[in-house]
């Protein structure tokens, strides 16, 4: 298996393939990443991942160790060099670099990245029982715009709801539903779709703005507004959006169900629809 290491296509065993400890992603957890699908060898959205992936760094001061051009190049020749065709994930992490253990970051650092391609079938089961949904308070920071690479509130909230017997958590805080733990969140409503809309709350979601979209395409209203809590209460249809799992409906938001355990008709309407709009 090869791995795009720093520019470079190398073996996952070469020697050079090693993180140093000093590495700020290692210590701080000070970098960005990207989750990609790839169907049936062709990377997916690219655009917008790069446009997302150049953000992140920008808003946290990387220095990006590559053009785009030069990434969308490496990227594809990573795809090549594993012969990879099948349906699969690529994963992106660009950190700020090495240097002696110090919050201050110094200038001029040489960013650290690499990507590697995991096969990555189909969700199906989840498509067709959908997912349970628990909600937590999100204890996560003020910027969930940047893909940052931490993630440990994720992390944890993911395992509580597990813990708990749900599948993921959905998190709300000042009494408005935010989005899932690596997902964002939609409710059917009269018809409609409402989403949050992109802020420093949530991150904002490659898949999430394909099936705004898509939506649009087919005629259905899209309402961009933050939801109140009592809102779930009377919404008719959930889904959550996210690259490896495109569109998954929610069969239960804590103790209630929704719309009998499978897909409401809207969400299966988008769901068809995104299906047929990958190339
Ligand atoms: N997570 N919100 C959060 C907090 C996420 O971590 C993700 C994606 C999304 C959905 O974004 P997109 O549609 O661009 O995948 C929303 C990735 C898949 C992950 O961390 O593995």
């Amino acid at each position: 298996k090869y791995v795009l290491w720093n520019g470079k296509i190398l073996d996952q065993d070469d020697k050079e393939v090693s993180v140093s400890y000093e590495d700020r992603g290692y210590q701080f957890g000070d970098g960005v990443y990207e989750v990609i699908r790839i169907y049936q060898g062709a990377i997916h959205l690219l655009d917008w991942h790069l446009d997302r992936l150049f953000y992140s760094m920008k808003e946290i001061d990387i220095v990006p160790p590559f053009t785009r051009e030069q990434l969308i190049e490496q990227l594809r020749d990573v795809i090549k060099a594993n012969q990879f065709q099948a349906d699969g994930k690529l994963y992106i992490q660009v950190t700020r670099g090495e240097q002696p253990r110090d919050h201050l970051y110094e200038p001029n650092l040489q960013a650290v990245y690499y990507a590697i391609v995991t096969p990555f079938e189909k969700p199906v089961d989840m498509w067709e029982n959908g997912v349970t949904v628990m909600l937590q308070e999100d204890i996560r920071w003020l910027r969930c715009d940047i893909k940052s690479l931490n993630l440990l509130p994720n992390v944890m909230a993911r395992t509580t709801a597990q813990k708990n017997g749900y599948d993921e958590p959905l998190f709300y805080r000042d009494g408005i539903v935010r989005e899932c733990g690596a997902s964002n969140f939609f409710l059917v409503k009269d018809q409609a779709l409402v989403t949050h809309p992109t802020d420093h709350h949530i991150l904002g979601g490659i898949t999430r703005k394909q099936v705004i979209r898509l939506a649009k395409e087919l005629g259905i209203p899209v309402y961009e507004r933050e939801i109140d809590l009592n809102e779930l209460e009377k919404a008719h249809e959930c889904f959550l959006t996210a690259t490896p799992l495109e569109i998954v409906p929610i069969t239960q938001i804590d103790e209630k169900k929704m719309n009998g355990g499978a897909f409401g008709p809207i969400t299966k309407k988008l769901f068809r629809y995104y299906q047929e709009k990958i190339p």
